[in-house]
């Protein structure tokens, strides 16, 4: 009775503290906050919308990979960023502007630079025109730093066993230069697979890192190489049961293949989702040879209509197209690029597409591969 009585007067709080809401809210400024407004300045201060960098210096670090260290045009530091996140570079090719996200491989405590490394994609325009192309004094525009695959204490275990394939090496990079600056605390495992020794990027580095550093453990795995000094084969099962010894968060970071891959053995791990972050990129571009459909996307003023291959996704297709479409991660996390399907019939090959996404027809363009002719309402 007692309990009934109270759960009543809360209902009753409940219902009066809508009512007080309603009214606030309708009292507030339906203008946005000004610019002159002092937070909108701080906000600019650390989450500029450009950045004008140059290319300081160029670092070759194998045979088909680059270290580009960016510094900023106008001011002496960058924006502070967490050891994982990426930024969004702008590349004008052919009168369209490419955006790429590429991770920071640099430590956190140094934002005088951001350090970004990049690996030839076979038949890639970008990292093609990157590798080739860009010389030491030239100048970009990016964006950022953006992302969550960081490390959070309030989120993550302190022991992180990094599943790394190829140059997903990056943000793991910078997390361990920061930790070694003694500007991350917790403690690294990586298992970094790659073909072949040559082909393994800062492993110099990497291998100072875990001769002086405690808190850091390097570990290679080569798929095409024979060793005796190394792992072989694949970062598979057996594997990560040799190197996980409980307590740790997991995160992965390589190709979308290794990404599929390593999320099977999770789930045969039981190993909850709350512990997994996860970043990937691809590293071959579509080969155009799929089935040709038509992409017509819809904005504010106007109506689009482009072709669109199977094998590649909404954002290529628009993109090559020169229309520029909200984007930032490129891997369906951001939800930066979240559009409308209007019609049509799209597969995506990413699994976590929210419910609420599905249910009332959002999809990310950026993920997204047409089945079908595809109609999209962009949303800006
Ligand atoms: S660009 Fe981030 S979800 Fe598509």
């Amino acid at each position: 009775m007692k309990v009934g009585l109270n759960s009543n007067l809360d209902m009753l709080k409940f219902k009066n503290l809508a009512k007080e809401r309603e009214k606030a809210i309708d009292s507030s400024f339906i203008d946005p906050i000004k610019y002159e407004y002092k937070v909108n300045k701080l906000v600019e201060v650390f989450h500029p919308k450009k950045i004008r960098v140059v290319v300081d210096k160029i670092k070759q670090e194998t045979i088909d990979t680059k270290t580009f260290i960016l510094k900023s045009k106008d001011k002496e530091e960058l924006p502070p960023f967490k050891a994982g996140q990426y930024i969004v570079l702008d590349v004008k090719l052919n009168q369209v502007v490419y955006k790429r996200p590429y991770s920071i491989s640099s430590s956190i405590k140094d934002t005088t630079k951001y350090e970004i490394t990049i690996k030839r994609v076979r038949n890639g325009l970008i990292s093609n025109y990157m590798l080739n192309e860009v010389k030491e004094g030239m100048e970009f525009i990016i964006h950022g730093p953006f992302g969550e695959f960081n490390y959070q204490p309030l989120r993550d275990k302190e022991n992180i066993l990094a599943l790394v394939g190829g140059s997903g090496i990056t943000p793991i990079m910078s997390m361990a230069r920061s930790i070694k600056d003694k500007a991350l605390d917790c403690n690294l495992t990586i298992l970094y697979g790659e073909k072949s020794e040559k082909e393994l990027i800062f492993k110099k580095e990497l291998d100072e890192l875990n001769k002086n550093c405690d808190q850091i453990s390097v570990n290679y795995v080569l798929s095409e190489e024979e060793s005796n000094i190394y792992e072989t084969g694949l970062i598979d099962k057996s594997l990560i049961m040799k190197y996980d010894i409980g307590a740790y968060s997991y995160f992965v970071c390589g190709p979308t293949m290794f990404y599929h891959h390593l999320n099977n053995i999770f789930k045969e791990l039981d190993i909850p989702n709350k512990y997994i972050r996860h970043d990937f990129y691809k590293n071959e571009e579509p080969m155009l040879k799929h089935e040709e459909h038509y992409l017509t996307v819809i904005t504010d003023d106007k109506e689009i209509k482009i072709p669109c291959y199977e094998d590649e996704t909404l954002m290529e297709a628009m993109e090559k197209n020169g229309i520029e479409a909200p984007q930032k991660c490129l891997i369906g996390v951001c939800g930066f690029c979240r559009s409308k399907l209007i019609n049509g019939k799209v597969k995506t090959d990413v699994d976590y597409v929210r419910v609420s996404d599905k249910n009332h027809n959002y999809i990310h363009p950026c993920v997204s591969y047409p089945l079908s002719d595809v109609t999209i309402k962009l949303c800006k």
